[in-house]
């Protein structure tokens, strides 16, 4: 931090995001339909402090203030998601005329700041009527996405600048279907495959169906570890390996024309003839989320149902999650994806990346995060770096513009530039906010 940041190129985005169930709430109005979030975090015992994203940061009744505080910071884009069930309540039919309303007097507050409005289409917020049919698990789900894609194009197609159809679709499947972490709450280890399909053949129709409506780049978004394994045997490098192809190949190899990778465990069966070039359709935006990277090792057990243990990375500081800080591992897993892919690999965006930290307001109501400011400062010029090294990268999205519903660990962790009250749903700028914006808009 103590020299100034290297100059990113002129036209580099830089933009935060946000995602529809974790900011918000309204979550039975306007017609809203119940999703799989609904009903998981009612459940008890699901989410650590019992909290569920009904209210949330209000988001969907304060989005002027909100728009108002992206303007403020300077970014260039703002990337929110869309509630399938806003748009379609029980998943399926025609579109639900106050859900696509909201997002409409969204997109147009946007662009009259002149923020560019980057919509993701599915933030795991799946509805619950498609839940109750199977789910991702089930192929049909994978034509509705496709529906569902087409109705929000048909209205936002001309305003939108970049869509992402999924985000993080091996978060979905591995915490959602595989772990239980996250909703539906599945617990289906590796017979959770077939939602890695259903997914990307739900992605690889949306595309299609999003190029008939929208001259916008079109790309989904990843989520990417670098796998640092921890061990000096062969049984630990093949864990690695077995990790890697699970994380960071299972979601990009297939859309990038390279076929399955091979995974142990995985029932190849339920791929159908014509779905792997389904899934290759043709994309403009590969979208990375970065945050840590992962230790990997053989099982210790050998009766482990998986294939790897996850191993804590002590040589890092971490966050107030445990995630090990290392913006080095954003350098390599940007050179890495232009090492695998060449020159397969579409323009990168990079859609998240951020930090959560224990932030409270001092004496005099600030909140002061010199350690987010530094884990931005740091993988900031990790980025500036790959693209030195020759990658292709034109923007950066902070997670997250607002404190707010962190899944699993309800309103414990926080990641905003802006600080939430969630007793009073007040919004102050942090720190890192004023920091972000300096570095947007350039010296004063
Ligand atoms: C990512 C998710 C996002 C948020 C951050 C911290 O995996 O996409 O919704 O929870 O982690």
């Amino acid at each position: 931090m103590s020299s100034p940041l290297p100059e990113f190129p002129a036209g580099f985005t830089w933009g935060v995001s946000t995602s529809a169930y974790q900011i918000e709430g309204a979550t039975s109005e306007d017609g809203r339909g119940p999703s799989i979030w609904d009903s998981f975090t009612h459940r008890p015992g699901t989410v650590v402090d019992g909290s569920t994203g009904d209210v949330a940061c209000d988001h969907y009744h304060r989005y002027a203030e909100d728009v108002a505080l992206l303007a403020g910071l300077g970014v260039g884009a703002y990337r929110f998601s869309i509630a399938w069930p806003r748009i379609q309540p029980d998943g399926t039919g025609p579109a639900n005329p106050g859900g696509l309303g909201f997002y409409d007097r969204l997109v147009d507050g946007l662009l009259d700041r002149g923020i560019d409005p980057v919509a993701t289409l599915f933030h795991w917020d799946l509805p619950q009527a498609l839940e109750d049919k199977g789910g991702w698990l089930t192929r049909d789900t994978a034509g509705r996405f496709a529906d569902y894609a087409a109705l929000v194009a048909g209205r936002l197609g001309d305003r939108v600048k970049l869509w992402i159809t999924l985000n993080e679709p091996f978060v979905h499947m591995s915490y959602g279907y595989g772990l239980g972490l996250h909703a539906p709450g599945r617990q289906y280890l590796f017979d959770a495959f077939p939602v890695a399909h259903h997914q990307l053949l739900g992605h690889g129709l949306a595309v299609t169906a999003l190029r008939a409506l929208t001259g916008s780049p079109i790309g989904i978004t990843n989520n990417y570890t670098p796998v640092r394994v921890q061990g000096v045997t062969d049984a630990d490098r093949a864990a690695g390996a077995t990790y890697h192809a699970l994380h960071n190949r299972l979601f990009t190899d297939p859309i990038l024309g390279h076929g399955y990778p091979e995974i142990p465990g995985t029932d190849p069966s339920i791929v159908h003839p014509g779905d792997l070039d389904t899934i290759a359709a043709p994309i403009d935006a590969l979208g990375v989320n970065y945050y840590n990277p992962t230790g990997v090792r053989a099982p210790s057990d050998p009766d482990s149902p998986l294939p790897f243990d996850l191993v804590p990375l002590d040589a890092y500081p971490t966050t107030s999650f445990g995630w090990p800080v290392d913006p080095d591992g954003l350098h390599e897993l940007l050179t890495g994806l232009r090492r695998e892919y060449g020159d397969r690999l579409p323009p990168i965006h990079i859609t998240e990346g951020g930090c959560s930290y224990d932030d409270t307001l001092d004496a005099h109501g600030r909140c002061h995060d010199p350690q987010r400011v530094a884990y931005l400062d740091g993988h900031l010029r990790a980025l500036h770096r790959a693209m030195t090294d020759g990658v292709d990268v034109r923007g950066y999205y902070v997670w997250s513009l607002l404190d707010n519903f962190e899944w699993a660990e309800g309103y414990t962790k926080r990641f905003g530039l802006v600080h939430v009250d969630f007793d009073t749903l007040t919004r102050t700028p942090k720190t890192s906010y004023a920091w972000f914006r300096d570095t947007v808009t350039g010296p004063a």
